[in-house]
């Protein structure tokens, strides 16, 4: 697939954005790990979640949004998680985490009433990929069940092939359903 010039350039500019002001060191979504009680909170850890979960996922839009093209179908997904529903939050922990999804569902849901303007034919989307086997998720397994990274990536896939025209600023899981904002 031969990828446009200026999408590339795009790519190079959002690296140096996300290394330079967004990751000052290696850090991944759950950063610190995960809060039990507000008595946990750290700014600190707080802020690079927030880097990480937001700050990233809107630098993208803001430099992918520009080169999408109005009369072709397209869609984009940010790796949410159902955490970050504020309606289905019924046993409180993890703040951090959850806040800092919530923010991206916000900035989806933002970017997509913005974009439908110009995009008619772009759905934007925030995407629940499940519980899936990697490094973020292993310290909470327990006896839950967790499927793995390619299984979890191609029910995503189905998920996103199934949003329709129109269908746009939504927040879903991997199998399609909606989640409560
Ligand atoms: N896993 C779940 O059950 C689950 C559930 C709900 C939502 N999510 C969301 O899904 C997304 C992916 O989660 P995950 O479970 O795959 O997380 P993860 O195991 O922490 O993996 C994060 C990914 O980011 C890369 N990464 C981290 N820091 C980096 C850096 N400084 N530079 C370059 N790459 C870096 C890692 O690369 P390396 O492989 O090289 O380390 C890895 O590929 C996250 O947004 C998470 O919140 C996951």
């Amino acid at each position: 697939m031969k990828i446009p010039l200026q999408m590339l350039q795009r790519v190079s500019a959002i690296r140096a954005l996300i290394s330079s002001s967004v990751r000052p060191a290696r850090c991944i979504s759950m950063a610190s790990g995960p809060e039990k009680t507000i008595r946990a909170l750290d700014a600190g850890a707080m802020s690079k979640q927030f880097a990480v979960n937001a700050v990233g996922p809107a630098l993208v839009l803001k430099h992918f949004l520009p080169l999408i093209v109005r009369n072709r179908r397209a869609v984009f997904a940010c790796l949410s998680a159902r955490v970050g529903s504020i309606g289905d939050n019924h046993i409180g922990g993890w703040m951090s985490y959850r806040a800092s999804k919530a923010a991206l569902n916000q900035i989806v849901r933002t970017a997509s009433i913005e974009a439908s303007r110009k995009l008619p034919l772009l759905s934007l989307a925030a995407l629940h990929p499940g519980t899936v086997v990697t490094a973020l998720s292993e310290p909470f397994a327990g006896s839950n069940r967790r499927v793995a990274a390619d299984a979890a990536a191609g029910n995503m896939l189905s998920a996103l092939n199934r949003i329709t025209e129109g269908e746009t600023g939504i927040f879903i899981a991997y199998d399609g359903s909606r989640i409560a904002w």
